[in-house]
């Protein structure tokens, strides 16, 4: 996919790959721009988003986003079972008909490239909230964004991405974002039946990017900068004594926070079940709330700049 530039207008958003610094330095000023801001500017514009997995905080804040721009919002969530797709219709004619209803169509699936088949047959852009394992760069977007906030910069910093490796789509876009940045260094935090997989760690080696895979967070934990936790994807497992083995392994609670550097944060893309004790919430390290507002600007940014 190519890089998008700032002179041309993003015309779908897909997968992190599309960016390069120049690009999130200009999302990252828009977002700035325009944090706790209400405006007209795409007033008449209409945004549907089509969500076949579950969502609280990536459709929300979409909606919030685009409604917070002077637009407005048509839907459906559990698009499974409430739309079309259970009659048979495929994926590519929904986006079809979709494409004549609304101007931006944000969709999260539950295979991955779903969102690149959409983009093909859209005539409006598609933004990828989610495809499967896949990817999911909008929260990358809002990741990165929430490391630049709190750190200043996220050029050298040491993460540790614990949890679900595997499956975590998350993981999957935050990580090619941040090997944009000079200085990084990765630390890969999860038993085998999660770890990072073979492709991203070949990618990682090609780009020159410092990485390790451990299960041990006590192997990292005093010389990170950023903990990035993640729910172990039960919904992705097929053999569920796999998943309950991943489960139980990295958990985040005060113990850990007491070896975690005092400067250091703690991120997670959200719904947390039990891999962060709740006694961390009050921590000033813990970042993952913070993370989840900044969630509103950084897609007006986005909206803003497909359609603005
Ligand atoms: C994540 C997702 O859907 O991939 N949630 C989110 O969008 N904030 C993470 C998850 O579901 O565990």
């Amino acid at each position: 996919m190519t890089p998008v530039s700032t002179t041309r207008r993003l015309e779908h958003v897909i997968s992190s790959e599309q960016f390069d610094r120049e690009s999130l330095d200009d999302i990252f000023a828009r977002a700035d721009a325009l944090a706790g801001h209400r405006d007209t500017r795409l007033a008449g514009l209409i945004m549907a988003t089509l969500f076949y997995e579950p969502s609280t905080r990536t459709r929300l804040s979409f909606e919030s986003a685009m409604l917070r721009l002077g637009g407005a919002v048509v839907g459906t969530e559990a698009a499974r079972e409430f739309s079309s797709v259970i009659k048979g219709e495929t994926l590519e004619d929904t986006i079809r008909m979709v494409s004549s209803y609304a101007d931006v169509i944000v969709l999260r699936h539950d295979q991955a490239g779903a969102a690149a088949r959409a983009a093909a047959v859209a005539s409006v852009p598609v933004v990828n909230a989610g495809d499967g394992p896949g990817e999911h760069p909008t929260q990358a977007l809002l990741d990165l964004y929430t490391i630049r906030c709190e750190r200043g910069s996220a050029d050298g910093v040491h993460i540790a991405f614990c949890g679900d490796l595997r499956f975590g789509r998350t993981v999957h876009s935050l990580v090619q974002l941040l090997s944009l940045h000079p200085g990084v260094r990765m630390s890969f935090v999860a038993p085998e039946v999660v770890q990072v997989g073979a492709d991203l760690q070949a990618r990682l080696a090609a780009a020159g990017v410092p990485f390790l895979l451990t299960d041990r967070l006590d192997d990292v934990i005093s010389s990170v900068d950023v903990v990035y936790q993640t729910r172990v994807q039960k919904e992705r497992f097929t053999d569920l004594t796999d998943f309950e083995a991943a489960r139980r392994a990295i958990r985040i609670d005060a113990e850990v926070m007491r070896k975690l550097p005092q400067k250091a944060i703690v991120m997670h893309p959200l719904p947390r079940v039990d891999e962060i004790a709740t006694e961390v919430d009050s921590d000033p390290r813990a970042a993952y709330f913070r993370q989840a507002r900044n969630g509103v600007a950084v897609r007006m940014a986005v909206l803003d700049l497909l359609l603005g």
